[in-house]
């Protein structure tokens, strides 16, 4: 019988400080996650510096929580798997920092880790069952990808935004209304009580493509929220959802019909979201095969990406103790 291959996830690129211990990639021993959000919550949005210190304060009281509750001891961990980007510079070399300490003082490899890349792997916690190739729509506060997950290390970005992520743009909804940060579950909570019932544009670019664009429909609804402060909340974020909702569902099926893969995932924070996740549930009316990770692994999660970390590190992924941060990296 093989030896089974245990890693320890470190996650620090916003503002969630976790740490876990996850077995062969698919099984989550430990899941420790130190969220900040109510610190930056009075800053209406994540302020980094505050971010790193914060990070430094929770990171030992967490990794040592993250140990005990896998009940596992240090030498028993294969590789030590940090994320290294994309996130906030600060914030990602307190986690790194930590992770290359780890490894040095204990000879364990290290392998960096691709947030993105730990973002689409939540999948394989959630469903044992799933193997590439699979399509994966990746939204969360910074990105937003429709990606072609060819391997589990091998990737395509097929359409990407232009402009604001995703989950940016809801944020930036729920402050014009006054819901505060963050907003994208606050939004999802409201529009249960709203209808859909206000025109807001939706943007097309003029060559065929399947890249977004969200900037446009998020100025439209700060323009209309000035113009009528009066006017219904919850059908806005009722009708900002549906507007999002449908560019999406538009860019997946075109990314199904190019591909020919009918296999698709969700990933990233706003994956959390019930509107979008029942038109995603939807598409297994036409023979598509959905995954949606656990609502707990959509947002920033240390297991996410001791997942990823194991595919990495039997595919031989090693790294150094010059690891950076690479605050833009990208997924190919
Ligand atoms: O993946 P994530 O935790 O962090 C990043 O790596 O960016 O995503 C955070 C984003 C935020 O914009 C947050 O408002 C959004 O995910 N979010 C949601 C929901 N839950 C979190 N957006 C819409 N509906 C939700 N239920």
């Amino acid at each position: 019988m093989s030896k089974d291959i245990l890693t320890m996830g470190i996650e620090s690129s916003c503002d969630e400080t976790s740490i876990a211990i996850v077995k062969n990639g698919r099984e989550i021993l430990s899941n420790v996650i130190d969220t900040q959000i109510p610190i930056h919550e009075k800053y209406g949005g994540v302020v980094p510096e505050i971010a790193s210190r914060n990070h430094i304060e929770a990171i030992s009281r967490v990794y040592k929580k993250a140990i005990k509750d896998a009940n596992v001891s240090l030498s028993e961990i294969s590789a030590i798997t940090p994320t290294y980007g994309p996130g906030l510079v600060g914030a990602l070399l307190v986690g790194l920092s930590y992770a290359k300490s780890l490894a040095f003082a204990n000879n364990i490899p290290l392998v960096g880790v691709n947030h993105i890349e730990g973002h689409i792997a939540a999948n394989y916690l959630t469903y044992k069952e799933l193997e590439p190739p699979f399509l994966c729509v990746m939204m969360s506060g910074g990105n937003t990808q429709i990606i072609n997950v060819k391997d589990y290390t091998k990737f395509e970005v097929l359409g990407k935004t232009r402009d604001d992520a995703i989950g940016e743009a809801f944020d930036k909804v729920a402050r014009v209304v006054g819901l505060g940060y963050p907003g994208g579950p606050k939004v999802d909570k409201l529009a249960k009580e709203g209808k859909p019932s206000i025109e807001l544009p939706k943007t097309h670019f003029a060559e065929e493509t399947l890249d977004f664009s969200f900037s446009g429909i998020k100025t439209a609804v700060i323009n209309l929220h000035h113009k009528e402060p009066d006017i219904n909340k919850a059908d806005l974020c009722a009708s900002f959802e549906k507007n999002v909702t449908d560019t999406l569902m538009e860019h997946v099926k075109r990314a199904i019909e190019m591909t020919g893969v009918k296999k698709i995932s969700l990933a990233g924070g706003v994956s959390a979201n019930s509107y979008i996740r029942e038109a995603f549930k939807a598409l297994e009316e036409e023979k598509i095969k959905v995954y949606m990770p656990d609502l707990k692994l959509c947002t920033d999660n240390g297991a996410m990406i001791a997942a990823a970390g194991y595919y990495n590190y039997i595919n031989g992924k090693r790294d150094g103790l010059e690891l950076n941060a690479v605050p833009n990296l990208k997924i190919n």
